[in-house]
């Protein structure tokens, strides 16, 4: 396989990198205590939004770095397999920018103070008090649970290309040097 057919280090970095991060937020948001009325941003909750805030910068870097280096052309298939694996990756990209922002916004509202990645103080997406940066919250875990479907089908795919088609898929996303 040709060089030009796989994904650059970068973006194989960031897709690795960001799939660690985004299992570890989960792990987080099952084990931090219920968020209610007056629940501090202090312990594993703090730190739910410390990998969140992260997440949303690496996704927006990623973005960034696959449209100045692009991506290598899906390879051929059934063209209903093509749509639903652009679905899908469009889907991932949104879904991970917009769910941070929504756990941003609802951190807000609550008056918490963002910090990224636990360090750099960030401004407030929502008043204090906001009714709708409060209902922001139910939106965040709902748009969480239904990207974790996503990342379902998306996985799904992969193993299929893997295992079924062998077509060479996975080995374009595979860690390696160079
Ligand atoms: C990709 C990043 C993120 C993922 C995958 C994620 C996932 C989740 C999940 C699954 C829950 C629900 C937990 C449960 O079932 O009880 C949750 C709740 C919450 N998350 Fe996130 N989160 C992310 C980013 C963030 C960020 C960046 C913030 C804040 C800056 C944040 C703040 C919150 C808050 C405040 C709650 C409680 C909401 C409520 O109960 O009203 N999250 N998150
Ligand atoms: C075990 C879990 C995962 C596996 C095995 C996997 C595998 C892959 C593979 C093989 C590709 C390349 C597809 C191609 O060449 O056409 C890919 C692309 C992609 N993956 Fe994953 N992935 C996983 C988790 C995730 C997660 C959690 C996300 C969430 C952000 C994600 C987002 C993406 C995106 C957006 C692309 C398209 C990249 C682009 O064209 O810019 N993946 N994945």
């Amino acid at each position: 396989m040709s060089d030009q057919a796989v994904y650059n280090p970068v973006a194989r970095a960031l897709h690795w990198g960001i799939l660690l991060l985004i299992a570890l937020e989960f792990v987080l948001a099952w084990l931090m205590p219920d968020v209610r009325r007056d629940t501090q941003p202090v312990g594993l909750i703090a730190w739910h939004v410390g990998v969140g805030t992260s997440i949303l910068v690496l996704m927006l870097l990623r973005l960034v770095w696959r449209g100045a280096a692009g991506a290598p052309a899906l390879l051929p298939g059934p063209t209903w397999q093509e749509h639903l694996a652009k679905l899908v990756h469009g889907l991932l990209y949104a879904g991970f920018l917009v769910l941070p922002l929504l756990g941003w916004a609802n951190a807000s509202s609550r008056g918490w103070t963002v910090h990224l990645a636990g360090w750099l103080r960030l401004p407030g997406l929502a008043p204090k008090g906001a009714g709708w940066g409060h209902e922001l919250g139910d939106v965040h875990q709902v748009v969480a649970y239904t990207l974790l479907g996503v990342i379902g089908l998306h996985v799904a795919g992969a193993l299929y290309h893997a295992v079924v088609l062998r077509d060479g898929t996975m080995q374009r996303m595979w860690p390696r040097r160079g």
